[in-house]
């Protein structure tokens, strides 16, 4: 006999509980964005390979080892390992810059990365997202901070912290890196050899390090934050105040990377004492280049994105999404099932939840079942009538089975 079938490593099914969690994650995703003007948007669940190749860097793991690539007849395609560079591409292919600027743009989309599954590290995850595309005002970046802030309060999200950086422009970043390089190279010796390694592929990951020997290196390492142009400064301090304003609390720091290279200027990150080793709840930073990166003209973006099954983890409640039950219809002998079944079928017209015993169970078992479902009110069928339960004040009356409606809704409205 074969054996059985078993979802995917790294993914999982969304039920019960999971999923009503998800939808309220959702609206209150919806209603914290779109409040402040952002618009949802979908994209394809694959691209063209060349756009994260492009977009994301080649030197990032996510493009070098994590993606998952068709190549169909003459065609590469990648299942999208993260959101930016699909809606940067959006944005171009819409023409959106006509529109006013920034176009502000949310999603709730599954994202998949050959990453190794462990606690909060799945290969299909999701990410809540925003991008603000078009504008370079360092308010876009504080305020899109204080979106991310503003979700993770509503869901009760605990031991929340909020690290940024800057790591200025490109040009900046490449002088700095060359500094970094040497640095690095006369401290080869100490260094872990995987981070050795990568000295000259992408020496800035250095300062991601666990390896103890590799962190007393990078104590002393030089600083991009220290190094940046003074617009680039500029920038940074008026996010800073801005935050301060609203009475954000953050830490600054100057060793905070991302996985992904199309960053520049501000960078931060929320981690969670609530998560394991997978610290990060949410990130995101600007990233002015990376339009023009897949070929459209210069055009700044700030946003970030926020794992789904990271945020519910750090909730201190599962948020909830259950409809409430209005009615739960039982009935005492098989033949008064089809009026039952009428009377549930007109109270979910007439826009109430209603359920009717569909598992073949005695009157005691459906009577369980509508306590562990929590209806509201409970409509008994026998044959020498029909009773209503308020289960709310445990009252039973006797009514005509027409009235079960007129008597709940006179109630529930
Ligand atoms: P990221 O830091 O790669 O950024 O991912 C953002 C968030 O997605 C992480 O903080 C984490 O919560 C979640 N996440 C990432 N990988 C996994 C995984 N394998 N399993 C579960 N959750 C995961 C981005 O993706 C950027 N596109 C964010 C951004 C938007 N930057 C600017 N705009």
């Amino acid at each position: 006999m074969s054996g059985r079938i078993q979802a995917p490593r790294g993914t999982y099914d969304v039920l019960g509980e999971q999923a009503a969690a998800r939808e309220a994650l959702e609206s209150q995703a919806r209603g914290i964005l779109e409040r402040a003007g952002y618009e949802r948007i979908e994209t394809p669940v694959f691209e063209a390979t060349e756009l994260f190749a492009r977009g994301v860097g080649e030197s990032t793991d996510v493009v070098q080892k994590e993606m998952y690539t068709l190549e169909t007849g003459d065609e590469s395609i990648t299942l999208r390992p993260e959101g930016t560079a699909p809606v940067c591409r959006a944005y171009l292919e819409h023409g959106m810059h006509k529109l006013p600027q920034p176009v502000k743009l949310w999603y709730l989309s599954s994202f998949f990365r050959r990453e190794r599954p462990q606690k909060g590290r799945f290969r299909q995850f999701w990410q809540i997202g925003t991008e603000a595309i078009g504008s370079d005002d360092p308010a876009v970046d504080a305020e899109s901070i204080l979106l991310l802030a503003e979700l993770l309060e509503a869901v009760g999200s605990r031991g929340v912290r909020l690290r940024i950086g800057s790591l200025g422009t490109p040009d900046a970043r490449r002088a700095y890196r060359e500094q970094l390089q040497a640095y690095l190279r006369a401290h080869e010796g100490e260094l872990a050899p995987e981070v050795a390694a990568r000295i000259d592929l992408n020496p800035l990951r250095a300062f991601d390090a666990d390896d103890a020997a590799t962190r007393r290196v990078m104590a002393g390492a030089p600083r991009l934050l220290e190094r940046l142009a003074d617009e680039d400064r500029e920038h940074f301090e008026t996010v800073k105040e801005l935050l301060d304003g609203a009475g954000q609390a953050f830490e600054v720091d100057d060793t905070l990377v991302r996985g992904l290279d199309y960053y520049t200027r501000t960078v931060f990150e929320f981690t969670s004492d609530a998560l394991g080793a997978q610290s990060g709840v949410g990130g995101g930073g600007r990233y002015d280049g990376l339009i023009e990166e897949i070929g459209g003209p210069h055009t700044p973006g700030v946003g970030w994105a926020s794992g789904v099954e990271r945020i519910l983890m750090t909730a201190a409640e599962l948020p909830s999404a259950r409809p409430p039950l209005d009615l739960f219809v039982a009935y005492a002998t098989p033949e008064l099932r089809a009026v039952a079944f009428r009377l549930a079928a007109d109270v979910r017209r007439a826009g109430l939840a209603a359920r009717l015993e569909l598992g073949g169970r005695s009157l005691k078992g459906q009577l369980k079942q509508a306590g562990n479902a929590r209806a509201r009110y409970v409509a008994i069928f026998r044959e020498d009538g029909v009773a209503l339960r308020d289960m709310e004040t445990g009252e039973q009356q006797e009514v005509e089975a027409g009235t079960v409606m007129h008597h709940i809704t006179q109630v529930t409205l």
